[in-house]
């Protein structure tokens, strides 16, 4: 995390959203949690509460199948959670745009419910890959 913070540079007034989950090196794990969460230790590094935990919990193999579907299908929901609203909103926005329902979970320390929720969706999806369809979120 401190090397890809060093090279994104000056992060203040900018809004960070964060897909990133906490895992281990060989990728069977979080390393953290319950406590705290990969969301809430970027926001303690960056300094500022403009961090918002979203994308996270959804495989990045329905991306386009959501946004190719966005006119026609009922929407999938994502969560997302932050504490910063003006932060949030942004989020809400992205969310939206790619095809999803934004569903606002509330402040950042949700994401210590988040994260683990996406190595389960990670789990799901790989295990049964080819039967999930383009729009499986939670
Ligand atoms: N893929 C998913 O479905 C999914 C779902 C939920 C959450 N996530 C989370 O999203 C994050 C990215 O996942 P991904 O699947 O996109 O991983 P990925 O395909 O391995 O991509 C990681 C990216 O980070 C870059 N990177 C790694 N270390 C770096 C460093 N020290 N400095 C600068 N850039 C660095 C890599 O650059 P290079 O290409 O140059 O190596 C690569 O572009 C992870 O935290 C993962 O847990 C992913």
């Amino acid at each position: 995390m401190e090397h890809v913070l060093k090279q994104a540079g000056d992060l203040s007034g900018k809004v960070v959203v964060s897909c990133s989950l906490p895992m281990n090196a060989d990728d069977t794990g979080l390393v953290i949690g319950h406590t705290t969460s990969g969301a809430e230790e970027l926001a303690k590094k960056i300094g500022r509460g403009k961090v918002v935990s979203a994308f996270g919990t959804v495989p990045s193999e329905v991306f386009f199948g959501v946004y190719d579907a966005r006119p026609k299908a009922k929407r999938p929901s994502m969560a997302y959670c932050g504490d910063d609203d003006h932060s949030k909103k942004i989020a809400a926005t992205l969310i939206t745009d790619v095809g999803f329902e934004a569903i606002d979970a509330g402040r950042l320390r949700i994401a210590r419910y988040l994260e683990p929720l996406a190595l389960l969706m990670g789990q799901v999806a790989h295990e049964t890959r080819g039967r999930l369809g383009d729009r499986v979120s939670i």
